[in-house]
């Protein structure tokens, strides 16, 4: 089962377990953590399921679309390895992932 590391706000590092064919969103809430809000289910719209990404495994990532990109910018808290983790199929390839939750704007 491919692992997915976390960071939380706290600072705390978690590994969980991931199933591919979730989105990285779903991976981080089916692991408990309460955190990440994914106020829109994953729809793309709200931008409460803002990640850092390890830069390790960018090339991996699919490209960011439009809608994407237009919510990460109305985030106070973006940076170069920001993204929507809706967005993110999490997929063997993905194993051993680092992700970081943002702050909240
Ligand atoms: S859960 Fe709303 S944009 Fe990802």
């Amino acid at each position: 089962m491919p692992k997915l590391i976390v960071t939380t706000l706290d600072g705390n590092v978690q590994e969980l377990d991931g199933t591919a064919g979730l989105t990285v969103m779903e991976v981080i809430r089916d692991g408990g953590i309460d955190e990440l809000l994914a106020l829109c289910g994953g729809c793309c719209s709200c931008a409460t399921c803002h990640v850092y990404v390890d830069p390790a495994f960018a090339d991996l990532l699919p490209a960011m679309s439009e809608d994407e990109n237009d919510l990460l910018d109305s985030s106070g808290q973006r940076n170069e390895r920001s993204r929507l983790s809706c967005q993110i199929p999490f997929k063997e390839a993905l194993d051993g992932m680092k992700v970081t939750v943002a702050p909240e704007d």
